[in-house]
């Protein structure tokens, strides 16, 4: 795992953005996978952005969404296939077809999470994972106690991550206790993952997750676990870092990251 602290919120998102292009580029057919929140809603402005200016290549890539509510269909405004569409499928040159999101609307919901699982694996596995954090610290929707080895399935939400998303839905009750969501052994399966994390509210779960014991409380330890995770923060998500100078010096001398310095 390493940690990137950028200088505020919008040059931590334009490094994401940028991170996802650098690979898009070197990989036309990549297969993307996303995240929803409002944390990246301003990774896939820059997204759109490139693809305006710099004419940034979407058309051969396809997407697989991390969770979806259950019992949303996805012309609901709540949905994250709508929040998809809004943010970035509908304002880039990406083929819809080749955009994924678990049905939530599945008369068989066992049944869809399968059918999720293998589409990914027809398509080769994820090659980067975009990654948010819940502040229980659940990446997807894998609340506490989430198997570390654990595939697509539906999960309750817990009330914490009800009311976290409360604000979306404008009322509590309007909120779908339940959602499918890739297992965190689904995520560990990508072949690199990107955390992104901003503001203050995050600092105490980045700790936790970076620095902490891998548990399945806290479901994004178990990212240290895997072979490629970039943890990307701005100085308020970082302020509890015990190692935070470690990251810095790390940032500045590895010529990986020289590009993006
Ligand atoms: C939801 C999503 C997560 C996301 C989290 C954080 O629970 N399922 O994938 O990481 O929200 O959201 P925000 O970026 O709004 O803090």
């Amino acid at each position: 795992m390493e940690v990137i602290i950028r200088p505020d919120k919008d040059a931590a998102e334009l490094l994401v953005a940028r991170m996802i292009a650098k690979e898009l580029r070197a990989n036309p057919h990549l297969v993307l996978g996303l995240a929803t929140g409002r944390t990246m809603e301003r990774v896939y402005g820059h997204l759109v952005r490139l693809h305006r200016d710099e004419k940034l290549d979407f058309s051969l890539c396809s997407t697989f969404n991390l969770d979806e509510y259950v019992g949303l269909r996805g012309d609901d405004r709540h949905s994250y296939r709508h929040y998809m569409n809004h943010q970035l499928f509908n304002q880039v040159n990406i083929d819809v077809r080749n955009t994924h999101l678990p049905d939530g609307m599945a008369k068989n919901l066992d049944a869809e999470c399968m059918n999720y699982e293998s589409l990914i694996r027809k398509f080769g596995g994820i090659d980067l994972q975009l990654l948010g954090v819940g502040k229980a610290g659940h990446i997807g929707f894998n609340e506490p106690l989430s198997a570390l080895r654990s595939r697509t399935r539906v999960k309750a939400l817990t009330p914490t991550t009800l009311e976290q998303n409360a604000g979306l839905f404008g009322d509590l009750d309007k909120i779908p206790r339940r959602a499918i969501t890739m297992g965190v052994g689904t995520i560990l399966d990508a072949r690199r993952c990107i955390l992104l994390a901003t503001g203050e509210s995050k600092a105490e779960i980045i700790a936790k997750s970076v620095e902490g014991p891998i548990t399945s409380m806290i479901s994004a330890t178990a990212l240290q676990l895997h072979k490629k995770c970039s943890v990307v923060v701005d100085e308020e998500a970082a302020g509890k870092l015990q190692a935070s100078d470690y990251y810095r010096w790390i940032f500045q001398n590895e010529p990986e990251w020289e590009e993006f310095r």
